[in-house]
C-alpha cells in the first residue's frame, strides 16, 4: 500500500538546510495548488510519473515524506534519531497548509524517544518497525504527571515516552500493520532487579491533546505502559495489536486512557502483561486536586488477555472520576481476571454510568471482580476521608465457559457498591462450590435467568422486570479469596 502512493515531495540527502526545504516546499506547495486547479479543470494529471489519485495523499495531508529524505537508515543499526527529528521538524512548518505524513518504509528503525507534532501521519508500511534504543541514558526525564505526585514507581522525574506528544491537535499513527517495538526486556529486568532510579517510560504517551488516531499498526514490548493517552480529548485506537509477553513483562498495559474524554477503542487484540486496558484519571490527592475525570468513553469488539490483571480494568488510580464508559462485544480469553473496578480508601472521585454488554469470558480465573482495597498510594499524606463512589454498574449478556468464579464484588461499608444491574448472564463454571458469585456490601437486582445463582444481596426481577424478591442482605459479605 505504501508503495503505491505518490511521493509528493521527495528530498535528496544533499538538500537538507532548513532554507532549501524551506523553499523546495514553498514552491511545491504553490505548484500543488497550480495542479488541482488544473485537475479541477482538466481531465487527470500526474505528477513524478506517477498518478495523482486526488487532491491530497489519502489522509487528507497535502506532503508525504520518506524516512530516507531526512537520512534515515532502516538497518537495525544506524541511529534514526536525528532523522526523526529532522521529519517532524519539517512537518512542524506545514501545520497551516495541512500537515504531512511521515513514511517509514520497510526497515528497522532504531531510535531513541521523538517528539510528534500536530497535524502529522506517522505511517508504517508493512515490515517497518520503529524500534526503541534500550540504553535508559539515551530516554529523557520529565517531570512526573501532576496528577500522580511522584511518579509511578519511583518519586521524581520520570522517564518520557519513545514516542511522544504534548499540546498537540490532528496526530495520526497508521500503516499497513507496521510496528512500533518499545524492546522491552532490558527494562523489565532491570526494574526487576531494582536497577532503576526512575518510573519507566511508556511506549506511546501523548499528553493535553485532542484529535488524535491510532489505527491499523502493532505495538510491542512497551518498557511501560504501552498507549497512554492523558488528559486528551477525542481519541481513537482502531484495529491495534498490541503485544507483550503475558508473564515477566511487567506493567505492560495495553491501552490507559487517563483523564482523557470522548475515546473509542475497537476492533483491537491485545495480550500483554498486566492489563489490557485500564481508564485511569489521576492517584489519590494528586488525582483529586488535577481533578479531570475520564468519561464518554466507548471501547468494543476486542479480543484481550490477560494473565497477570485484567482484561478491561478501571482504576486503580480514579481520583478525577471516571463515568460513560460503555464496554460491549468483549472476549476474555485465557485471563486472570475478565473485567476489574478496582479502587481504594484514600482515592476520593467516582466510577459511574459503566454500561457492559455482551461480554465473553473464556477460561478466566474470576470474571467481573470490583475490589476497594486496592491499598496502594503514592505516599501516606492520602486523605482517609476520601471514598470513592461506586454507582450504577450494568452487565448485559454474560456468557463464556470454563470461569472458576463468575462475580466478585467486594463493596466495604466505606465504598459500598450502588445500583448494580446484571441482565442475561449465563457462564459456565469449573468449579462447583456454592458460593462462587461472591458479593458484600451491593445493592443492586438481577433481571430474568442468571447462572450461577446470584448472591443473596441483590434484589430478583422476572424477564418482565416484575419485582419477585427484595434483598433483606445488602451488606452480606460472602467473599472467598480462596477459591
Ligand atoms: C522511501 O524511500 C525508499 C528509498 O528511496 C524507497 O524504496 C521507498 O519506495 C520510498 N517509499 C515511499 C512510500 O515513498
Ligand atoms: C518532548 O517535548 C517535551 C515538552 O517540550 C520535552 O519535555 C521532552 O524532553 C521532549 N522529548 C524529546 C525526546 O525531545
Ligand atoms: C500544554 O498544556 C498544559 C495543560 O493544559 C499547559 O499547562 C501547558 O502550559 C501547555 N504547554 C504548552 C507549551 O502550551
Ligand atoms: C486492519 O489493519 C490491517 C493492516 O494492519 C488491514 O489490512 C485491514 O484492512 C484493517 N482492517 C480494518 C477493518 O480496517
Ligand atoms: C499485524 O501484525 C501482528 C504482529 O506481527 C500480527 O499478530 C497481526 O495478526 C497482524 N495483523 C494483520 C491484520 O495482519
Ligand atoms: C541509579 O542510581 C545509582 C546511584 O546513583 C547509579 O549508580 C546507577 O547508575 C543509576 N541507575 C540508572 C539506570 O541510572
Ligand atoms: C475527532 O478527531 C477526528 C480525527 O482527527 C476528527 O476527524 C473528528 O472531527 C474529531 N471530532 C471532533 C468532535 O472534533
Ligand atoms: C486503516 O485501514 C483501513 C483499511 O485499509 C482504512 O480504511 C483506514 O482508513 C485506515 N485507517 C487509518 C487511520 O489510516
Ligand atoms: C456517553 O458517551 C457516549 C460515547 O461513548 C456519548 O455518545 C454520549 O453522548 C455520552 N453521554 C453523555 C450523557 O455524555
Ligand atoms: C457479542 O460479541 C462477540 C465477540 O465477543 C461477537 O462475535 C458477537 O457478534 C456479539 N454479539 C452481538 C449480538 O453483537
Ligand atoms: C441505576 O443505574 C441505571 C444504569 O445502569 C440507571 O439507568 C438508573 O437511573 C440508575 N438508578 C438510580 C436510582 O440511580
Ligand atoms: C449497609 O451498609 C451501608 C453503608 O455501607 C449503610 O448505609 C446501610 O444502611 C447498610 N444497610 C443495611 C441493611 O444494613
Amino acid at each position: 500500500m505504501a508503495e503505491a502512493l505518490p511521493a509528493v515531495m521527495r528530498f535528496p540527502a544533499f538538500l537538507s538546510s532548513h532554507k532549501t526545504i524551506f523553499l523546495v516546499l514553498w514552491i511545491s506547495a504553490f505548484g500543488s495548488v497550480f495542479l488541482w486547479q488544473r485537475d479541477i479543470v482538466g481531465d487527470g494529471f500526474s505528477m513524478f510519473g506517477k498518478a495523482w489519485p486526488g487532491r491530497s495523499v489519502p489522509d487528507g495531508r497535502a506532503f508525504a515524506f520518506n524516512m530516507t529524505d531526512f537520512g534515515g537508515v532502516g538497518d537495525g543499526v544506524t541511529d534514526n534519531t536525528a532523522a526523526f527529528e529532522r521529519a517532524v521538524s519539517a512537518i512542524s512548518k506545514l501545520g497551516k497548509k495541512g500537515g504531512a505524513r511521515l513514511n517509514v518504509p520497510p526497515g528497522k528503525w532504531l531510535t531513541a524517544p521523538f517528539n510528534l507534532t500536530s497535524h502529522m501521519t506517522l505511517f508504517l508500511a508493512q515490515d517497518a518497525e520503529i524500534l526503541g534504543i534500550q540504553d535508559e541514558n539515551r530516554w529523557p526525564l520529565m517531570p512526573p504527571l501532576p496528577s500522580y505526585g511522584y511518579g509511578r514507581e519511583h518519586r521524581g522525574p520520570r522517564y518520557g515516552s519513545l514516542i511522544h506528544g504534548q499540546n498537540l491537535t490532528d496526530v495520526v499513527i497508521t500503516g499497513n500493520n507496521g510496528s512500533i517495538n518499545g524492546q522491552g526486556q532490558s527494562w523489565w529486568k532491570k526494574y526487576r532487579q531494582k536497577l532503576l532510579n526512575h518510573t519507566r517510560g511508556p511506549l506511546v504517551q501523548i499528553m493535553w491533546s485532542n484529535d488524535i488516531v491510532i489505527a491499523n499498526v502493532t505495538l510491542l514490548d512497551s518498557p511501560f505502559w504501552t498507549f497512554h493517552p492523558y488528559d486528551c480529548k477525542n481519541v481513537t485506537v482502531r484495529n491495534v495489536t498490541i503485544l507483550a509477553p503475558v508473564f515477566a513483562a511487567p506493567n505492560t498495559d495495553g491501552i490507559d486512557p487517563d483523564s482523557c474524554e470522548d475515546v473509542v477503542i475497537e476492533d483491537c487484540y491485545i495480550s500483554v502483561g498486566d492489563d489490557a486496558i485500564a481508564i485511569k484519571s489521576g492517584w489519590d490527592q494528586y488525582g483529586i486536586a488535577y481533578g479531570r475525570p475520564s468519561r464518554n468513553i466507548l471501547i468494543r469488539n476486542l479480543i484481550v488477555r490477560s494473565m497477570v490483571s485484567a482484561g478491561v480494568s478501571i482504576g486503580s488510580e480514579m481520583s478525577g472520576g471516571v463515568s460513560n464508559v460503555t464496554v460491549e462485544n468483549l472476549l476474555v480469553w485465557s485471563s486472570r481476571r475478565a473485567v476489574r473496578i478496582k479502587t481504594a480508601v484514600g482515592r476520593g472521585g467516582y466510577v459511574r454510568d459503566i454500561t457492559y454488554r455482551n461480554l465473553t469470558f473464556n477460561d478466566a480465573r474470576v470474571g467481573i471482580v470490583v475490589k476497594t482495597d486496592y491499598n496502594e498510594h503514592p505516599d501516606l499524606d492520602f486523605d482517609k476521608k476520601a471514598l470513592p463512589i461506586l454507582e450504577n454498574i450494568s452487565f448485559t449478556g454474560v456468557h463464556g465457559e470454563g470461569v472458576r468464579v463468575p462475580v466478585r464484588i467486594h463493596g466495604s461499608e466505606d465504598i459500598p457498591v450502588r445500583n448494580v444491574t446484571f441482565r442475561d448472564m449465563n457462564v459456565g463454571i469449573t468449579y462447583k462450590k456454592k458460593h462462587i458469585f461472591q458479593c458484600a456490601f451491593i445493592q443492586g437486582r438481577v433481571i430474568g435467568t442468571i447462572f450461577p445463582a446470584p448472591c443473596e444481596n441483590l434484589d430478583i426481577y422476572d424477564e418482565d422486570e416484575r419485582l419477585v424478591k427484595l434483598s433483606t442482605a445488602q451488606n452480606a459479605t460472602d467473599i472467598d479469596y480462596g477459591i
